[in-house]
């Protein structure tokens, strides 16, 4: 009897892992002659390069550290509690790049998260997104990524573990996590919606650091858009929970997807900074519209709107009030000395370029991470509004200083309760900012 179960166990085994070997194993696809240049039209490479924006590609394919490195050329080094992955080079060169893929190859990557030789890729390329382009869309993306200038280059050695053992290990993950498969637009909605859903949870991959992730790494798919930790910074929740008093209503998305910079919000910085101004003002302007159309409905802005009057009178009357002169107030006081002389605004509302941080969600969100993050490094000239910038306080303020700041502006500009160890956050989010950068304007 016991024999006969034994043996049942096993066979159960045996066929579990034929099942998962079946599922986990694909083929290497033979290597190619690069496409001859003039096998593509103008018109679609054009539109490859469209895709390519949508896509941040060269963000994430190009060494931003070392002095930087040429674009697609990989090394560029993403973080990780367990290690440092770092991304291959994608330009076509036949030996160092993707030169010899075919377009089933770079489709098979794009949609089903596996390399050419077959083996598993790690999410960190946003395959889980990905996967809902479309084929004619990939197909473009192939004919630009075929036509850019090849580079002979090859990564440094990844040191996450997961991406050194044995790949088949990530077919568990797949298993798991990852739902392959086209974008299914939604028939209750309009073709704007429904473009800027296909970009923002497809090629945008807006989720990747706006959703919240479990501890295998997975966007928890209950808390779409609930905002999430990336690079120590906050990426505040994109949907009815995100806490700014004034609503991110479609022009106000638009504009800091555009330009990065929202009139009444303020500016996109550290790894929101590029989403706009690297990307997004590359690609046709109805494109962010829709991304923007998209989120207003998420973000249930036509609902919410109405209570934006009141909101903006009261961040005024508290901005000028701060002007008003000596104040028995320490904290106000020192507030005044580092922040106030830049960020007061007269009614009816406030300056471009000159935030008012009563209505930035960096004063709004759980944690004090975005106004430590800012306060640190400052905003470089290229964030948020171009040209304009926000000294770094690294060297200025200790972290008791940068705590009594956070708590007074908290307590003095939201009605959301006040944060606790602020010291203790300061002094964990000085060790992330490792390079104090240059007080300077540029
Ligand atoms: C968020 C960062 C990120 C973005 C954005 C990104 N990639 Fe990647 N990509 C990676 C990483 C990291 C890897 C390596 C994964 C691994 O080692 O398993 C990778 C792997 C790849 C591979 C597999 C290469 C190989 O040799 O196996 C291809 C092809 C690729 N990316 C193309 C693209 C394209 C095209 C885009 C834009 C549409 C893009 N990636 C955007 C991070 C990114
Ligand atoms: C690489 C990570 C990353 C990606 C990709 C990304 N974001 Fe962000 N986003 C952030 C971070 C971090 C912030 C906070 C920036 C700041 O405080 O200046 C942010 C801020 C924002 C804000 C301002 C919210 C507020 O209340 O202040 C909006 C709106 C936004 N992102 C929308 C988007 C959309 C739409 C997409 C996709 C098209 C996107 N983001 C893609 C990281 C990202
Ligand atoms: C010399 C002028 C100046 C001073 C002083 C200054 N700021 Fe700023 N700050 C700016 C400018 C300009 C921006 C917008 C930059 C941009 O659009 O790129 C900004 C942006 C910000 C933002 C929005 C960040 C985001 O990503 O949404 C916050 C928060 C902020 N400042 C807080 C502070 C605090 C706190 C102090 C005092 C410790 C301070 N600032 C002092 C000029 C200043």
């Amino acid at each position: 009897m016991i024999k006969r179960i034994l043996a049942a166990v096993v066979g159960l085994a045996v066929v579990g892992g034929l099942g998962f070997l079946w599922y986990a194993w694909y083929p290497a696809l033979p290597k190619v002659a690069l496409p001859k240049s003039g096998q593509f039209s103008a018109a679609q490479i054009e539109r490859g390069r469209i895709v390519a924006a949508q896509g941040y590609c060269a963000e994430c394919h190009t060494r931003q550290d070392l002095g930087g490195g040429p674009t697609l050329a990989g090394d560029y080094a993403m973080q990780s509690p367990f290690g440092t992955i770092y991304s291959p080079n994608i330009t076509p060169d036949p030996e160092t790049g993707i030169g010899g893929w075919s377009e089933e190859a770079l489709a098979r990557a794009m949609k089903l998260g596996v390399s050419r030789s077959g083996a598993h890729l790690l999410p960190a390329f946003v395959y889980d997104h990905f996967t809902k382009m479309t084929d004619s869309d990939i197909s473009d993306l192939y004919a630009w990524l075929m036509t850019q200038p090849a580079v002979h280059m090859t990564h440094r050695e990844n040191t996450f573990p997961l991406s050194i053992t044995p790949r088949i290990v990530l077919a568990g993950w797949k298993m798991l996590f990852f739902r392959p498969g086209d974008f299914k637009p939604d028939p209750n909605h309009d073709a704007q919606w429904n473009r800027g859903a296909y970009l923002a949870e497809g090629a945008s991959h807006c989720g990747s650091c706006h959703t919240p992730r479990n501890l295998l790494g997975a966007e928890k798919s209950g808390s779409r858009y609930d905002g999430a930790v990336v690079d120590g910074w906050i990426a505040p929740p994109l949907n009815e929970h995100n806490p700014t008093p004034v609503v991110w209503t479609e022009d106000e998305l638009f504009a800091y997807l555009r330009y990065g910079v929202a009139p009444l919000h303020g500016p996109a910085g550290g790894p929101m900074s590029p989403v706009p101004h690297q990307f997004l003002s590359q690609i046709p302007e109805s494109d962010v519209r829709a991304i923007a159309h998209y989120f207003a409905d998420i973000d249930h802005a036509a609902q919410r709107v109405s209570g934006d009057k009141a909101a903006l009178e009261l961040a005024m009357q508290q901005s000028k009030r701060d002007l008003l002169g000596p104040t028995t107030d320490a904290d106000a006081t020192l507030y005044q000395g580092a922040c106030a002389a830049c960020h007061y605004n007269a009614a009816p509302s406030p300056v471009l370029g000159r935030p008012e941080l009563a209505l930035n969600s960096a004063l709004w969100l759980d944690e004090p991470n975005d106004l430590f993050m800012v306060m640190l490094r400052g905003l470089t000239a290229p964030e948020g509004q171009s040209g304009v910038a926000m000294p770094s306080f690294y060297n200025a303020l200790s972290d008791h200083d940068m705590a009594r700041i956070a708590a007074y502006l908290r307590r003095t500009r939201t009605t959301r309760p006040p944060w606790t160890d602020l010291e203790k956050k300061a002094a964990e989010a000085r060790k992330l900012v490792e390079i104090p950068p240059v007080n300077s304007s540029h």
